[in-house]
């Protein structure tokens, strides 16, 4: 069992903080349908991330930019169906708040009133400032996305580390005290050096939540990735905790055969 699941009975944003200022580390991991966020949650994990990782793990898009606002609360519903007592996070997709804060502010309180989520997640620092002063100011709690924000990924044309130059690190250090200033819960950092997500971390009284980003505050993993369910991928700070994969290709070939061998279903295994 965690240390989170004894000391709190529900994860709110003011835990998260709270963790931080004692130094106990926040572990999320992702979910985007109600049996996974049942076993998640059911762990003792921290937080929940709906993320539009969805538009790759469960659609099977080469990137999240195609997720629609729509498909974001179907899948964020059903997390908040599952879970009793992590804190749930859903993405902001693609395309549902650079327009304007308006449009930014009406895309977070769909997700809030249609999905019942707690808090969302915002790619970028202060190019959308105003979008999360609008937000928040309804009273939604808000998540930063810094470093590879996978959202402007035609931007960047790659997946490589981000803000290795002093330039890119430089703002990433500004944007990171921009959105703390802002009133942001906590932020993740997605894909930088190690060095730099630690100085950023200790410049934040909020937490900063790490994938690819060395041992900060807390970590981050696609889930599907971790339990190795996904196997084409394999960047340097995945862990796999499961070979998945290789678990269920065996499990649906030996299904396969028990059926077409007359097997299964045995004597016990009818009325
Ligand atoms: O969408 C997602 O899963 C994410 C994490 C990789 C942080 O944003």
């Amino acid at each position: 069992m965690s240390t989170a699941k004894k000391e709190y009975k529900r994860v709110t944003t003011k835990s998260l903080v709270e963790m931080k200022r004692n130094n106990r580390k926040i572990a999320m991991l992702t979910a985007y349908d109600y049996t996974m966020a049942k076993i998640i949650d059911n762990a003792g994990i921290d937080i929940i991330l709906v993320g539009d990782s969805a538009s790759n793990v469960m659609a099977g898009h080469e990137t999240t930019l195609p997720i629609t606002l729509d498909q974001m609360i179907y899948h964020a519903s059903s997390v908040i169906r599952a879970i009793e007592r992590c804190l749930v996070v859903v993405d902001l997709p693609f395309g549902s708040y650079q327009g304007n804060s308006r449009n930014a502010l009406d895309s977070a309180i769909r997700i809030m009133k249609e999905s019942g989520a707690h808090s969302i997640k915002m790619e970028g620092g202060e190019e959308i400032a105003e979008s999360i002063k609008r937000i928040l100011s309804a009273g939604i709690p808000v998540m930063g996305h810094l470093g590879l924000t996978p959202q402007s990924i035609y931007k960047f044309g790659s997946y490589t580390v981000r803000a290795k130059k002093d330039t890119e690190a430089e703002k990433l250090k500004k944007d990171a005290l921009l959105l703390e200033d802002l009133g942001c819960f906590a932020v993740v950092l997605e894909k930088v050096p190690a060095k730099l997500a630690e100085e950023v971390a200790k410049s934040l009284t909020i937490p900063v939540i790490g994938i690819g980003a060395g041992n900060v505050d807390g970590q981050v993993l696609v889930t599907h990735d971790m339990l190795g369910m996904t196997h084409e991928f394999s960047p340097r700070f995945l862990r796999r905790y499961l070979d998945l994969y290789n678990e269920m290709d065996g499990a649906f070939k030996k299904y396969i055969t028990d059926v077409k061998s007359g097997d299964f279903p045995n004597d016990d295994e009818q009325y």
